[in-house]
């Protein structure tokens, strides 16, 4: 017998349950986007790989280890994205997105990307992220405010106050070219007992050593010195007057001045989010600023500032309760069940189907088929609102679930009803 295929590591279905609460953050992102005036953006999932080399760093894991090249089929080499920071702007500037007179540009897109992890809960080889970017000639403090309030908002609309930020602020060019000097200083004499990438990492960045899994090179990296050390007094003010502006907006945030974060565009604010208690020690979602990137990819020089959320992460908090608050939101409204047969039976159940969806209600017919009892256990499994019989002589019988209550209804009234939305 042929060898059963299965799905490649790293990789998920989404279906059932977890479509409907995966759905159900996407609808919440999605009208978070409208409030803050988000409009959103699809690109290629797959780009030339020098734009991730160019952009998110050759020095990351990222596009060092983790980057799917695809088999060249022309003249470029070409990668499936990896994050989309890099693929929005090159679409901004390819398309002159930013020759408007009504920036900031704020851009919202939602897809999955690809890195080749070493698969365990929570880190897969295809994920899917949904995020926004915020783009201007030079950002004010609205706007990058408004970035971190959506970010933490939303999150907090899905899983409630067990959330909270981890922020760090990374300067101007100058703090970090004095920082990368300090570190190279701090590493030298430790560089024979760090692993292999480390080694390689303090000559392209060593920033990126601050990021390392291995837990010696992890831990020698706490007692390295930090940006904030760096900071100009002017640099020092504008983090302080950032922190104000999250104080007032009831944010909740801890400082950490060795977040690094794993791509080499940041300058100035990063943050990440986690999970204040619960099993997922990962960031649900990340982001930050950024001064270079549009005039690296050869377009005007602009300011950027955004988040992804990690959607399979944000999926994985929906402890039980949380969960059945969303299914309740995707119960069916109306099970039909005809106990008529014959053809004015169907002609009945049709027409009934028919009014309670024009209505904008959901609802289902059971099989002709199918006996009373079968149907009645199928009707509480899919968390039905409201069972509706038909009668052999057509009349209506009701029955709320929530109630457990049974009762005669006419068609005029039902209908009457539907259009008033009572139910
Ligand atoms: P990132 O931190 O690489 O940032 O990824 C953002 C989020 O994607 C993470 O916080 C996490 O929730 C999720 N994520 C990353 N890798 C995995 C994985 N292997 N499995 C499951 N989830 C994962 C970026 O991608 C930046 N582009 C964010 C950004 C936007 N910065 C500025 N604008």
């Amino acid at each position: 017998m042929a060898e059963q295929i299965i799905k490649p590591r790293g990789t998920q279905d989404i279906f059932g349950d977890n479509k409907k609460i995966y759905d159900y953050i996407t609808s919440v992102l999605d009208r978070y986007f409208k409030n803050y005036g988000v409009n959103k953006i699809d690109i290629p999932t797959f780009e030339e790989t020098k734009l991730f080399i160019r952009s998110v760093g050759e020095s990351t894991d990222i596009v060092n280890k983790e980057i799917y090249n695809l088999e060249s089929k022309g003249e470029h080499q070409t990668s499936l994205r990896p994050e989309f920071t890099a693929g929005i702007m090159r679409a901004l500037i390819e398309n002159k997105l930013y020759a408007t007179p009504d920036l900031p540009l704020k851009l919202g897109y939602y897809g999955s990307v690809y890195r080749y992890e070493r698969p365990q809960k929570g880190r897969y080889r295809e994920l899917h992220q949904g995020g926004v970017e915020f783009v201007d000639n030079n950002l004010d403090i609205i706007t990058k405010i408004d970035c971190l309030n959506l970010f933490y908002s939303a999150a907090k609309e899905l899983l409630g106050d067990n959330i909270y930020l981890v922020i760090n602020y990374l300067g101007a060019e100058d703090a970090r070219k004095k920082w990368r000097e300090a570190l190279r200083e701090f590493f030298k004499s430790h560089l024979d007992t760090m692993c292999e990438d480390c080694k390689r990492r303090f000559e392209v960045n060593p920033l990126r050593i601050l990021d390392c899994k291995v837990e010696h090179d992890h831990e020698l990296g706490l007692n390295a010195p930090n940006i904030t050390d760096f900071l100009s007094e002017e640099d020092k003010k504008y983090y302080d007057d950032i922190c104000t502006e999250l104080d007032n907006l009831g944010i909740k945030y801890k400082r950490d001045p060795h977040l690094v974060r794993g791509l080499d565009y940041y300058t100035g604010i990063v943050f990440e989010l986690y999970l204040e208690q619960g099993d997922l020690p990962l960031a649900l979602g990340a982001g930050g600023q950024y001064a270079n990137l549009t005039a690296e990819l050869n377009g005007p020089k602009m300011e950027g500032i955004g988040f992804s959320f990690g959607l399979d992460r944000l999926l994985m908090c929906f402890n039980e309760s949380l969960k059945s608050d969303v299914l309740n939101k995707y119960a069916l409204d109306f099970f039909v069940y005809s106990f008529n047969k014959n053809p004015e039976g169907v002609k009945e159940i049709n027409d009934i189907l028919k009014t309670i969806r024009n209505s904008n209600y959901s609802a289902i017919a059971a099989p002709m088929t199918k006996a009373f009892g079968g149907s009645l256990k199928q009707a509480a499994r899919m968390n039905t609102k409201y069972l509706l019989l038909i009668n052999e002589d057509l009349s209506l019988e009701i029955k709320d679930f929530s109630k457990r209550e049974q009762q005669k209804i006419s068609k005029e009234e039902f209908t009457k009803m539907l259009s008033e939305r009572k139910f």
